[in-house]
């Protein structure tokens, strides 16, 4: 059976269109009822709808009638070897119905660790490019990603309706084949469905079967997980060797953890439970455990049986550990709340494996944890999933990079808050991560974006033209001035046609300075930043007018300031927002009106006396939002 199953993914740079295909997909493979059909289909969560992005990868399996007779799978199908090491054997094909897994993943690069996890799941992936925008810098990293498994890509150009695309293709063809060696370009309008068929047509004829390997001992890569308080923990698998029938007994290679499938099934996308699971295929085993430590991305699922016949079986090739670029501090709203925010993190991490946390403590904010992200997005993501999903009042300090202290004894201390600075005296020397920037650009906006790198502290690696319109550049520059507003930065000078990558590349030295901020006279340590000496000034000033824009008008005017050891270095007024007091008289009763005033100037002098802000959470995000 195995050689008539399809697995691939969708590869491509944000927004270029891969639900929209995947939808079209759901349809010509009636998987998902036309009554039941809306946009974006396998974008699950509110949260990926409400921001029109995907953040999370998402199988699912799809029956597929082949009409094309004339092509003979057996020489198109050719044998390949992916990541895992295992060989595609020759195919035998039965009848012209297929089995097509399909995972959609994200296209944001904060998101990349899904992409990876998917790839080594499947044989083949389609790169889909926007044709109105052409080849972009997370096309190249994804490209990258499906070289080092060894996949069979299939290039499509997508938004051929747009007369911009019609324009650019034989431009973008050149590209591709200069990129790819590959001259069998199909392309497709996802939106109307135009080539869609096609494209499935081509999955069939092109990418490899997987190996029927049925008769060896089970071996499943666990991929992906969610929680269910039924089901337990449950697994998303990729069946290499074996099969898993509903209530046999398996075994976590890795973690040395035996459990039961009480449930083994298919993603339509929703669960649906079968009796068992075979090689080649993509599914899920419900294992009923419940500590998330003990079910983990990359792990190896056998049979206990297997195991206990001392059979000697290897765990499958994991994945590596997502490197956490950006760390922030979490803190429950209510200290009593702490236990209830370590389940909701333990929880969230089952579907999102690619964050990192653990406990820390704040003098003034008590029990919390440490956090570190993939980007800023990851951060705006899980801040936001916390809040919806699990519904857990959170603060959050500013995020920041991780800093290498050295110290006076030479020793390297990682630190990434402000409020973890050894007093100067010890320190020797501070060092900032400094990531490789690959842009993507046409060339009619270089110029500009050599100004933002300048601004950005970054280094001229190389330049390189791909075309006479477009141009590829590569720098190194510190990550903490990449997270904060770049991407926004270049979108908009580039009118959202540059595109970057970045990858962590060294440690350097930095002159950093600690600014902490004082509201009404009282430091927030929570507030409390790392900066860079020559830009202290500029962050102060501009943090305090944005904390000014955030922080709810009082009734009383307020001194916000900015310091560097104790000296204050900038300050910002909010403004006393009167409430009309004297609106309901009418007429012109002067006298009523100057006393009623009076009043309210009384009042305003009690509460300065006990003047304290508490930060909303919302501000904290409002101050770190990318503008
Ligand atoms: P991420 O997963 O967030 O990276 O996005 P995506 O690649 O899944 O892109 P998505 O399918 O969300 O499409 C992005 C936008 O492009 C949406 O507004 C789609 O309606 C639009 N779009 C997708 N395909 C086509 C097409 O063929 N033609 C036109 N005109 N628009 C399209």
């Amino acid at each position: 059976m195995s050689s008539n199953i399809r697995n691939f993914c969708i590869i491509a740079h944000i927004d270029h269109g891969k639900s929209t295909l995947a939808d079209r997909f759901l349809e010509l493979t009636n998987t998902i009822p036309a009554s039941k059909m809306h946009e974006q289909y396998l974008d699950m969560m509110d949260l990926e709808r409400e921001r029109g992005i995907t953040i999370k990868m998402q199988p699912v399996r799809m029956l597929y009638e082949h009409s094309d007779q004339r092509f003979n799978p057996h020489q198109s199908a050719l044998s390949s070897q992916n990541s895992l090491g295992i060989r595609n054997s020759k195919l035998e094909i039965e009848g012209s119905k297929y089995i097509l897994n399909l995972i959609d993943t994200p296209g944001h690069m904060d998101f990349n660790y899904e992409v990876e996890r998917s790839l080594a799941a499947v044989e083949g992936a389609i790169l889909l490019i926007d044709a109105t925008k052409g080849i972009q810098a997370q096309t190249l990293a994804n490209l990258r990603l499906a070289r080092e498994q060894n996949l069979t890509l299939i290039p499509v150009l997508n938004k051929m309706d747009m007369p911009a695309a019609q324009i650019n293709e034989q431009k973008i063809r050149r590209e591709i084949e200069n990129l790819l060696e590959e001259k069998n370009i199909l392309a497709i309008s996802a939106k109307s469905g135009q080539g869609a068929k096609e494209v499935l047509d081509e999955i069939i004829k092109r990418i490899p079967a997987p190996v029927i390997n049925e008769t060896k001992p089970l071996r499943a890569l666990i991929f992906d997980s969610s929680y269910d308080s039924y089901k337990g923990i449950i697994a998303y698998v990729r069946v290499f060797e074996g099969s898993i029938k509903k209530g046999e007994k398996i075994s976590l290679l890795n973690v040395k953890k035996d459990a039961e499938a009480i449930e083994v099934g298919y993603f339509t996308p929703e669960l649906s439970p079968q009796n068992e699971l075979k090689a080649g295929e993509i599914g899920y085993i419900a294992t009923g455990l419940k500590d998330s430590k003990l079910v983990r991305v990359g792990d190896t699922i056998t049979k206990l049986k297997v195991k206990n016949e001392k059979l000697k079986i290897e765990p499958l090739h994991g994945y590596r550990e997502p490197r956490p670029l950006v760390f922030a501090n979490i803190f429950p709203s209510e200290l009593k709340s702490f236990p209830q925010l370590h389940d909701s993190l333990s929880k969230l991490h089952l579907s999102d494996s690619s964050f990192h946390y653990e406990t820390t403590s704040h003098p003034v904010l008590g029990r919390g944890f440490k956090v570190g992200f993939l980007g800023m997005l990851h951060l705006e993501i899980i801040f936001e999933r916390l809040k919806r999903e699990y519904d857990t009042k959170i603060i959050l300090t500013s995020p920041t990079v991780v800093y290498k202290v050295i110290d006076q004894k030479n020793r390297e201390i990682e630190i990434f808050s402000a409020q973890d600075l050894l007093s100067p005296e010890h320190v020797k020397e501070i060092k900032e991560p400094w990531v490789s920037l690959e842009i993507l650009t046409p060339t009619q906006y270089s110029s500009k974006i050599y100004e933002l790198l300048k601004q950005a502290r970054a280094e001229f690696i190389e330049t390189k033209n791909l075309t006479n319109e477009d141009v590829f550049l590569k720098y190194k520059a510190p990550l903490a001035e990449i997270i904060e507003n770049f991407l926004d930065n270049l979108k908009s000078i580039s009118q959202g046609y540059a595109s970057f990558s970045y990858k962590l590349e060294e440690y350097r030295p930095i002159d950093l300075v600690k600014i902490e901020f004082a509201i009404v006279g009282e430091v927030k340590p929570s507030l409390s930043r790392l900066v860079p000496r020559q830009k202290a000034d500029r962050i102060a000033r501009d943090f305090l007018s944005r904390l000014k824009d955030n922080l709810p008008s009082q009734q009383f005017p307020q001194a916000l300031q900015a310091k560097i050891g104790g000296k204050v270095i900038a300050r910002e007024d909010i403004r006393a927002m009167r409430k009309d007091v004297t609106a309901p008289l009418y007429g012109g009763d002067y006298t009523r009106k100057k006393k009623l005033l009076q009043k309210q100037h009384k009042g305003k002098k009690r509460l300065l006396r006990d003047a304290h802000v508490d930060i909303p959470e919302e501000v904290y995000l409002g101050i770190l939002k990318r503008k």
